[in-house]
Formats: structure tokens, sequence, C-alpha cells
């Protein structure tokens, strides 16, 4: 790749020329070739070969074309599901209680109840967020002496609900977090700018998230005092907000932000003034979920004293959706729903996943090899300490910064075209997102290339 003469290649140049009618063309950096590509190597339509470690913003699991994925695709089960989309909440068949059942036995975090389907990440906090509000609003009625259903107040409540009375309950989230970019979560979702430019927003407090400095045993006490604080924050808008919170929303590591970390003590922390406040305390593991970090959940690395109350997911699950603890199951007709609620062509890939995460012990892998890789991560650091610092992550969850904006572009481009595919996050740092497979020859390959793109860089 070092001495290739163009990037990108001829090939790929006159691809990229092709599907201007896409809006979302002006994004468009790679044209692959999906026959060629497999496990962690993508194959451009040159012939280039990348390790990928950008696997589309955490969305890829098993590498490319995994033979357990390939051989639920191409089996009559599949091809039926998906040729047969069925509003699922009305019609379905018996392969989505396959799915249902297999998270409930085995993959749902434990303490969970139920499940709520629907197509993406944002559209799981979206639901999650009018579930919270859901039984918020209950309460406060009942509490009002009002019933609990909206359906039996006066025809003019109704008539208000109608014409957009709203509420003036909140969610309260964090500095930083990325929840979504629809109408919803972009209110909560505070990690750059330009995602919330001209969009009207809701009036939800925000309180500081206090991203830990690394190595940590080297920040003990800045840490420390940042998470006392940001604490001593959320304290405030709950008492401020009393009575009128339906849900704190947080990562367990925030990803978009910029791979900001928390300790374990925090996130209890959060959970109980969360409790105590009655709001849903409410995980976004949109891109924390289905193993990244090495269990499951992140969330299970936290010690949390009870359950969340709701637990989002996305990507890698193929679905998006949230499980909920039984206080949060939303039982009333016509409140919560979308016309697919559960894709079963895609459930059938999500679960295939899950399946093989459990058969091949990815899971115990990434512990290991994710360690593996944040020691060589930290080395990289120490020999290039003008140029590399704060390396981190959990898992295959992994990051590290550049002094500045453009010191990290030009770290990634340089390393694309020693055929290591990295990404972005945050203002200056890189985003490492292995596939699960990834192996420890691969981890160092990695390695090696950004240790030489940081000479080539001080050079
Ligand atoms: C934590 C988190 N929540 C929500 C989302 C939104 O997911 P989607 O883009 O699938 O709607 C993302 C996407 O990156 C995310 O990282």
């Amino acid at each position: 790749m070092s001495d290739a003469p163009e990037w990108p290649g001829p090939r790929v140049r006159e691809a990229l020329r092709r599907g201007a009618f896409d809006m979302q063309a002006i994004y468009r950096a790679l044209v692959f070739d999906e026959a060629r590509s497999h496990g962690c190597r993508l194959v451009d339509l040159d012939g280039r070969k990348y390790l990928d470690l950008f696997s589309n913003f955490a969305l890829g699991a098993l590498g490319y074309n995994h033979p357990a994925l390939l051989d639920v695709a191409r089996s009559e089960a599949f091809a039926r599901a998906a040729v047969n989309p069925t509003s699922t909440p009305f019609v379905t068949a018996p392969g989505w209680f396959d799915y249902v059942e297999a998270l409930q036995a085995r993959y749902a975090p434990p303490g969970m109840a139920k499940v709520f389907c629907v197509d993406g990440g944002g559209e799981g906090v979206d639901a999650a967020l009018k579930a919270a509000f859901i039984v918020l609003g209950e309460r406060r009625r009942v509490a009002a002496g009002l019933p609990a259903n909206p359906l039996e107040l006066p025809t003019d409540a109704q008539r208000a609900m109608l014409e957009n009375a709203g509420t003036d309950a909140v969610v309260v989230s964090f500095e930083g977090g990325f929840h979504g970019r629809g109408l919803g979560p972009l209110s909560a979702t505070h990690s750059k700018a330009i995602h919330k430019a001209d969009q009207p927003a809701f009036p939800w407090p925000q309180v500081p998230f206090p991203a830990n400095r690394f190595p940590r045993d080297q920040f003990l006490e800045t840490n420390a005092r940042a998470e006392a604080t940001a604490l001593d924050a959320l304290a405030r808008v709950l008492d401020q907000h009393r009575d009128r919170v339906a849900a704190v929303l947080v990562e367990p590591i925030q990803g978009e932000g910029g791979d900001r970390h928390a300790s374990a003590a925090f996130f209890r922390g959060v959970q109980a003034l969360a409790q105590q406040a009655g709001a849903a305390f409410v995980l976004d593991e949109v891109q924390t979920g289905a193993g990244l970090t090495g269990t499951l959940w992140a969330h299970e690395q936290l010690a949390l004293p009870s359950p969340p109350d709701m637990v989002v997911f996305g990507k890698k699950m193929q679905l998006g959706g949230f499980f909920a603890t039984a206080a949060y199951d939303i039982r009333q007709f016509g409140r919560m729903y979308q016309t697919r609620n559960g894709d079963r062509a895609r459930a059938m890939l999500g679960l295939a996943v899950l399946d093989t995460i459990e058969a091949e012990g990815l899971l115990e892998y990434v512990r290991r090899t994710g360690a593996y890789f944040l020691s060589r991560l930290e080395a990289l650091c120490e020999a290039h300490p003008d140029l590399a610092t704060e390396p981190r992550g959990r898992g295959f969850m992994l990051a590290f910064d550049l002094p500045t904006p453009a010191l990290r572009d030009d770290f990634l481009k340089r390393a694309l075209r020693r055929g290591v595919f990295a990404s972005y996050t945050g203002t200056r740092s890189v985003r490492l997102r292995p596939h699960l497979v990834t192996s420890v020859a691969e981890v160092d390959e990695a390695c090696d290339a950004f240790d030489a793109v940081l000479g080539e860089m001080r050079a």
C-alpha cells in the first residue's frame, strides 16, 4: 500500500462517480469488493486490501462474509422472512418467536422483562424515551387523582393532546453524549454542533460528563474530582426538575463524543441518583453492546446493584430497540407501535451473530485480545509522546488522541495508505472498532503500521 501510486485506485475512483443521486454520496470513501472481502480484510475494487478497524462505525461484528451468516442468508427460512415482511406486532411467523425466546433466555441483559424492536439505534433511543415519558405521565396523573389512562381523561384534555399540548417532563443527558439524530434523541445528543444546527430541540437539561484522563493511574485524583463534580451537577439538575425527569440517559462509554470513559463507581452514582429521583436509568448500548467491550453488554462490567431500567441496542444486533424491566413494559394498545417492529430477516442475522459470539467464545477472546491491543497502544503512546496520547479502551472499543484534529486526520489518511482503515471520533481521537474476530497478528500488524505512520509524521 505505501508505494501505491495513487489513492483511491482507478476502479474505485470510477465507481465513486456513480450514485450521485444518493444524498449521502458526499461521505463515500471506499467502494469494496463484497465477494473478495473476508474476515477483517476489506478488499476494494482495485484489489487493495485493508485491515478494517472501522467496521462501519461498529456495525460489523464477525467480519466480512462469515460462514455462519452466509448459511443463514442462503437458507429457505431467511428467503421467506425477507420476501414476506410483516407488521410483526400483528402478524408474524414462528421464526420470530425463536428470536425473542433466544433474547429472553440467553442474550438480554439480566433483569430485563421485555424487548421492543425497531430498525436502527436512534429509533431504539426514541422508543425508550417514549416509554419513560409514558410511565412518568401515568404516575403524575395518578398522583394528581386523575386516571392513568389518557383515553379516560375529559375530551378537552384529549383534544389538547392532539394539538401538541406536550409535557414539561424532561430527559437528562450528558455533555458529549450521542444518542442518534432523530428529533427526539437529538435533544439528548451533544457531541457535535453540526448534528444540531437549525433543528428544534426540547429544552432538556444536560450535565457534565467526567471524561477520565489516561493512563488512569496517573490521573486518579483528577478523574475522581471530575466524577464528584459531575454527580453533584446531576443531583442539582434532578432536584431543579423534581418530579419531571422521565429518564437519565447515558452511554456506558461515550462513543461518538470521543471514546470518553468514566469509572464504574460513577455509573453506580448516576443510577442511584436517577432512582432517588424516580427517573428511568437508561443505558444507550447501541455502540457498546453485542460484545464490543468484551461482555455482551458493557454495563455488565459496571457492577450495578440493580439492573438498569432500560437498555437500548442497535448496530451489531442488526435491529434497533430496547430491553426494559417490567416497570417499563408499555401494555396499552396503540401507545408504542411501528409498522414493522421487528424485521424477521434481520432478526435471523442478529441471532446468528449472537449465537456465533457465544459458540466461538468471542467475549473472552475480545477481553484478552483487547487487553493486548491496549497494551500495544500504550507502548505506542510511550514511544511517540509528542503525537499519541491517552490510550484507552475496553475490549475492542479502543482509542487514542493526536494533538489536533488536523494531525489526527493526517494520521488516518497515512494509515489508510498503509492498508489500515481506522476512523475518527470526538475532535482529535482515533477510533478503533475491530471486528470481534480480529486476530492477534492483525492487532500487531495495525500497531506496527501506526508506529511507522507516527515515525513518518515526526520526520
Ligand atoms: C450510542 C449511540 N446511540 C445511538 C446511535 C444511533 O444509531 P443509528 O445511527 O443506528 O440510528 C449511535 C450511532 O452511532 C450511537 O453510537
